[in-house]
C-alpha cells in the first residue's frame, strides 16, 4: 500500500492515509517530512494511536522535546488538570511560531485528540507563511528578506494580559529578546515569513511602522485561503510543521473538557 494524500485545501494542509503499521513502522516519514514543509500541517483522521504509538510514529519523524523524562505533553486549560500551564497555555489562542525565541525553534508538534468538548469548540488552526510568502510578487519578497525582527516576551505576553501589573512586565523584560530575519531560507531552499504574536518590531524601523508592517504580513498569512482550521475528532492525529507556520487555538472554555496529548519534534535548523 501507498500513501495516500489528499489536499484538505489548495495551498494548506493534507489528510494521510495509510495503514496503522505502516505509520508505526515509519516506511512513509521521509515523505512525511517533506510535506509538512510544504503544506504547514498534515493529519490523520481516527488512527486512535495510545501514548506509546503516538510515540512510536513521532520518534520516526524526528528526535523528541522531553521535560522530565516525558514526552507527551497534556494540553488543557483546565487548571485542575493541568496545574500552572493553563495560565501560559492562554497565549496559544493567538497566531503565534513555538519557540521564537529559541536559536533553533521546534520542527513541529503532534497533536492527538483525547477527550472533546460537546460544543465541538477548539479547532486548532495553521497558517502556511511558506505558501503566503510564494504569493508574494518577487520584488516585495526581496524588500523583506532584508528585515530582521525582534521577538520579545513582552510582545507574546501583553496581548493576552492588556491589564498586566508592573510585576508582570518585569518579568517579562527578564528574557533576552532575539532578533531573527524576517524570512526564513530553509535547508531545502523554501522560505517561511516568522511573525506571530512574539514579534515586537523591525530593528532600524520607526516603531509604529514596523509594527504596522508586522500587522499586514500576519494579516496576508491568515487569510482563508492559507489557513487550515481542523475539526477534532477523538482519536484524529494532526501535526503542525513549526518552520513553515503559524498556529493558534480556537477558542473554547477552560472547563469544556478539552484534552490534546501533545509530542514535539526538536528543531533541525536555526533560524536564519
Ligand atoms: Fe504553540
Amino acid at each position: 500500500m501507498t500513501l495516500k494524500t489528499i489536499d484538505l485545501k489548495p495551498k494548506v494542509g493534507t489528510e494521510l492515509q495509510a495503514s496503522r503499521e505502516d505509520f508505526l513502522n515509519g516506511k512513509y516519514a521521509a515523505e512525511i517530512r517533506d510535506l509538512l514543509e510544504e503544506r504547514g500541517v498534515v493529519i490523520i483522521r481516527q488512527v486512535n494511536f495510545d501514548d506509546d504509538e503516538q510515540l512510536q510514529f513521532a520518534r520516526t519523524l524526528g528526535d523528541l522535546v522531553t521535560f522530565h523524562d516525558q514526552a507527551i505533553f497534556k494540553i488543557s486549560l483546565d487548571p485542575e488538570t493541568n496545574p500552572g500551564a493553563a495560565e501560559y497555555l492562554k497565549g496559544s489562542l493567538l497566531w503565534h511560531i513555538d519557540g521564537a525565541m529559541d536559536e533553533v525553534p521546534s520542527r513541529g508538534s503532534i497533536l492527538t485528540a483525547r477527550q472533546l468538548p460537546e460544543t465541538r469548540e477548539g479547532n486548532t488552526e495553521v497558517a502556511n507563511s511558506f505558501a503566503a510568502f510564494q504569493d508574494m510578487p518577487a520584488e516585495e519578497q526581496a524588500e523583506l528578506e532584508k528585515l530582521r525582527v525582534v521577538h520579545t516576551m513582552a510582545a507574546s505576553q501583553r496581548r493576552t494580559y492588556p491589564d498586566a501589573t508592573e510585576e508582570q512586565k518585569k518579568d517579562w523584560d527578564k528574557y533576552e529578546p532575539k532578533v531573527h530575519p524576517l524570512v526564513w531560507t530553509h535547508n531545502s531552499g523554501r522560505k517561511s515569513l516568522v511573525t506571530g504574536v512574539s514579534a515586537d518590531y523591525i530593528e532600524g524601523m520607526d516603531l509604529e511602522e514596523g509594527r504596522a508592517l508586522l500587522q499586514r504580513l500576519d494579516d496576508f498569512i491568515t487569510q482563508d485561503e492559507y489557513v487550515y482550521s481542523h475539526e477534532w475528532t477523538v482519536g484524529d492525529l494532526l501535526i503542525w510543521d513549526n518552520t513553515v507556520s503559524l498556529h493558534r487555538a480556537a477558542p473554547y472554555s477552560p472547563t469544556s473538557g478539552r484534552l490534546m496529548h501533545r509530542t514535539t519534534l526538536v528543531g533541525e535548523e536555526s533560524l536564519a
